[in-house]
């Protein structure tokens, strides 16, 4: 087994299931374009979001780093027609060249862009005392993600599923003296998780178009 496998398969999969059409094309190109790195999810992993959406119900989805807003139009495109995508990016120019993509996609009416730090516009959402959400995406920076579902958690319900992107890294997260900060980040993310009576979670594995790594899935039991 090796990579090139992995990417093999991952590309069957996408051929047969999670096929991109040309807003999705474009918008990788665009992240090229105007200088964005490459780190979207996946097609594959863009339509692994779209079954946990419609799995839950989910008319309501937050998302924690747009980037390019690759991920935000998979999200998008699995909400009913009342549904709403938050997406919180903290880089101007990203949430520029994402709406734009979100524009071309034809979703502007489903997805609301808000530029800032998500520590900073977290809170401001649950002084709101909005509806809770029914998915929550946790993929912007890595160090505070234990904060992130923590608050991810306030603004959720029984049921609500929150999912988060890059918590193996390449298997980093063995190293228990790491000084990544990144590593240092998940890893307390995960042993949270364990520990944590308030949600059932899991951690599946990753491997494919992207490095290997992995995505925490939680579901709310209790608030
Ligand atoms: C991995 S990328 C997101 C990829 C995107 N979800 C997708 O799959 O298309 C992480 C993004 O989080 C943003 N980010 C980093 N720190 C942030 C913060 N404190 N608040 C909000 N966004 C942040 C980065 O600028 C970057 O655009």
């Amino acid at each position: 087994m090796n990579a090139e496998i992995f990417l093999q398969v991952d590309n069957y999969i996408s051929d047969l299931l999670a096929k991109e059409d040309k807003a999705l094309t474009d918008t990788i190109q665009s992240l090229d374009k105007e200088g964005l790195p490459q780190h979207s999810v996946s097609a594959n992993q863009g339509k692994f979001l779209q079954v946990m959406m419609i799995a839950c119900n989910a008319k309501k989805v937050l998302e924690l780093g747009t980037l390019g807003g690759y991920s935000t139009i998979w999200l998008a495109r699995a909400l009913p027609d009342n549904g709403k995508v938050i997406t919180i990016e903290v880089d101007k120019h990203h949430g520029e060249v994402a709406q734009k993509n979100i524009d071309n996609a034809g979703l502007s009416s489903k997805v609301d862009l808000r530029v800032g730090k998500a520590m900073d516009i977290l809170p401001e959402i649950i002084k709101k005392n909005e509806e809770p959400f029914d998915m929550i995406f946790i993929d912007a920076d890595k160090p505070p993600y234990t904060e992130y579902f923590n608050y991810a958690l306030q603004l959720s319900r029984p049921g609500t599923l929150i999912i988060c992107d890059n918590v193996i890294r390449e298997g980093k997260i063995l190293d228990k003296n790491s000084a990544d900060e990144k590593v240092q980040g998940v890893q307390r993310l995960n042993k949270m998780l364990s520990e944590n009576k308030n949600v059932t979670a899991t951690i599946l594995q990753t491997v494919g178009a992207k490095e290997y790594d992995g995505i925490a899935i939680a579901v709310v039991n209790r608030i």
